[in-house]
């Protein structure tokens, strides 16, 4: 963030002097674990981004990470340890959820700093013990909840800034994905708008009252889950895989204006002003071009450059998939159970 990074010199200066830092002007060596839908995305940036450099990338599918390697002109290996022989300053996980704990925590026993991809473990245990070892090692950890960086979050977050938020409604809804690995939508999509419900608020989740049904596939594929946060916002998230289309909507309401984004189209809408005789005034707020994962990747660049908080904690992840469990867990239908979760993708 152009903010901390401009206030940090000194604390930069200072850290320089730490090994474990990279030198402020040297590009930080990158690896990607698991380059299949999400994976390749990483890598495709890295391979363009300025102040990385893309060492190379590691998935056991050899054709998946050939393509990958061929199109990016980076090295492929097969597996964890292969990267981390190649001595990469920080790795990317983008393997399937269930190896999350794995890889992390050998990434981070040669060093590394890491990103993981959302959601940070299958289970609250395997995420704390990678927050902890990422402590212990004193490596950055951040969490790939990467809607965070989506301009258009930014632009709501900067219209309610310093308002008295009273709820928060986000729908998330689209068809089933192609191929459906074993979690549900709540895991899979409400997970998103957890973060994003606990980043609008600054606060986080006290109490949910979760709705939640497999009412096509295996596991759960509708969700209507409703919060209370710390600080008294009521929020909901509407979520399923049985619409035709995408939709991926946010309505604040404040006490004094109601601010609607669509985090697809990004279009940011204020309303304000309210008038005794039910009017009010609207605006189209200025929404910034940005590809989120580019901004999430800056952002975990910069954050390994100075030492400093990365913007999604791998508190926050652990926070937001007890958010997820706990709505699974409430609702307690079966298939629907917590332990079950360990063989997610
Ligand atoms: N932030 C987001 O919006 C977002 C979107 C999609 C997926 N994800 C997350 O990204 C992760 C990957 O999801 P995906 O959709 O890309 O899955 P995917 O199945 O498309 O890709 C996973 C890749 O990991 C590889 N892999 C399997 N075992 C491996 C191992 N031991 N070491 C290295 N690679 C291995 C597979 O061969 C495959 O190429 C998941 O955690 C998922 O939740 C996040």
């Amino acid at each position: 963030m152009l903010d901390r990074a401009g206030n940090a010199n000194e604390f930069r200066d200072s850290l320089m002097a730490q090994s474990a830092v990279p030198a402020a002007r040297a590009p930080i060596r990158v690896g990607v674990v698991g380059v299949g839908v999400m994976g390749s995305n990483h890598a495709r940036v890295l391979a363009d981004l300025p102040g990385a450099s893309l060492v190379g990338i590691a998935d056991p599918d050899l054709m998946q990470s050939r393509k990958v390697a061929d199109f990016l002109g980076c090295k492929a290996v097969a597996n964890i340890d292969d990267l981390l022989a190649l001595k990469p300053d920080a790795v990317i996980v983008a393997a399937p959820s269930h190896l999350h704990h794995d890889i992390a925590i050998s990434a981070i026993g040669a060093g590394a700093h890491v990103l993981v991809e959302k959601p940070i473990a299958p289970t609250v245990e395997e995420g704390e013990a990678i927050v902890a070892a990422a402590k212990a090692a004193g490596v950055t950890l951040m969490i790939g909840h990467v809607e965070r960086f989506n301009p258009a979050v930014e632009a709501i977050r900067n219209a309610i800034r310093g308002e008295d938020i009273l709820s928060i409604g986000i729908t998330r809804v689209g068809p089933f994905p192609p191929r459906m690995s074993n979690v549900g939508v709540v895991i899979d999509l409400a997970v998103h708008d957890i973060d994003l419900i606990c980043h609008f608020t600054d606060s986080h989740i006290i109490e949910v009252q979760p709705q939640v049904r497999a009412a096509v596939a295996d596991r759960e594929d509708i969700a209507l889950l409703q919060f209370r946060t710390a600080n008294g916002v009521l929020a909901h998230i509407n979520t399923n895989w049985l619409t035709p289309f995408k939709a991926r909507t946010v309505h604040v309401a404040t006490r004094k204006k109601y601010v609607i984004g669509d985090l697809l189209t990004r279009q940011v809408t204020e309303c304000s002003d309210y008038k005794p005789d039910g009017s009010y005034s609207m605006r189209h707020l200025s929404v910034a071009y940005a590809e989120p994962l580019r901004v999430e990747l800056t952002r975990f660049l910069d954050a390994i450059r100075t030492g400093g908080r990365p913007d999604v904690t791998g508190e926050d992840g652990v926070s937001s998939l007890a958010t997820a469990i706990k709505c699974l867990a409430e609702q307690g239908s079966p298939g629907d159970r917590p332990a079950l979760l360990r063989a997610a993708g």
